[in-house]
């Protein structure tokens, strides 16, 4: 359960992203970059967004965590542990799952897994054990919400590695596989699993529009048998279907985030 609330009918989208862009907040965001290690591709892109007031990823979960105070936290893709960070600062003793298959060299640059994380979350001052789920999201998240088509042997290795997990939490990010049709598959497994008054955080709903026709693109977005285009398409595919979820869309620059409330 969330230790803080935030009365959502009386914040409106507008209102929102007002509160996420306060100074404050942004202050803290960048505070948090520089206590990382710096990733010579990424910490930069992330400061220059950050200082130039455009919102990205960081500044909603930091914000989303220091209002929220969540006590379980989930993320799918974690890779060097930006946004992770940003929880952990705020809430030093949340309760982390992650989840990542660590691809190497994954937007160029080294993804070095679970030991590298955990050590970034102590250089911030998280206070509790991080338990790390590694594997394709897509076999992983089953396992741990315990869903029969997951199979006897990956429900079995998952109650040793996440024993006394919960079923609901209270802050989720779904920033693992960009393909159409797999982050469709990551909302679908982690939608139903958002407390009422939790969070669930939908990353890079707005393409770049210098990349949109590119090869990598195409490549990362893999096959739309459905015509969704791109991750907005999946994001409004995936959120109409759970009508107690309110959806805020962040699309004023790019990379984008969408958010899901559940309000019942
Ligand atoms: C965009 S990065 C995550 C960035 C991170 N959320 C942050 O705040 O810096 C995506 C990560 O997802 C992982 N990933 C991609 N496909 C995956 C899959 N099917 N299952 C698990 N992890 C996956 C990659 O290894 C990579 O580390």
């Amino acid at each position: 359960m969330n230790r803080g609330s935030i009365d959502w009918s009386d914040v409106d989208d507008e209102a929102l992203f007002r509160l996420v862009a306060a100074s404050e907040n942004l202050a803290s965001v960048e505070t948090v970059m520089n206590q990382l290690t710096v990733d010579h591709n990424w910490t930069e892109v992330v400061l220059e967004l950050v200082r130039n007031g455009k919102l990205e990823t960081r500044c909603f979960i930091r914000w989303l965590a220091e209002t929220l105070k969540p006590e379980t936290y989930l993320e799918i893709g974690v890779r060097r542990g930006f946004s992770m960070s940003m929880v952990a600062s705020a809430v030093q003793d949340v309760q982390i799952y992650g989840f990542d298959m660590w691809l190497k060299g994954y937007a160029g640059s080294e993804n070095p897994g679970p030991d590298y994380v955990r050590s970034e979350l102590a250089g911030i001052g998280y206070t509790g054990s991080p338990v790390f789920l590694s594997g394709n999201s897509h076999q992983t998240l089953p396992a741990f919400f315990s869903d029969p088509s997951s199979g006897w042997l990956r429900r079995r290795r998952m109650d040793r590695l996440a024993p006394g997990r919960p079923e609901l939490l209270d802050l989720m990010l779904v920033d693992g596989d960009h393909s159409l049709l797999g982050a469709y598959q990551d909302l679908m497994d982690t939608l139903p699993h958002l407390s009422v008054g939790g969070v669930l955080v939908f990353d890079d709903i707005t393409p770049d529009p210098s990349y949109v026709d590119s090869v990598e693109t195409k490549n990362e977005a893999g096959d739309d048998p459905h015509g969704w285009m791109d991750l907005l398409g999946v994001w409004r595919h995936a959120i109409v279907q759970f009508p107690s979820y309110r959806s805020i869309e962040y699309a004023t620059n790019t990379p984008g985030v969408a958010l899901a409330v559940r309000l019942a």
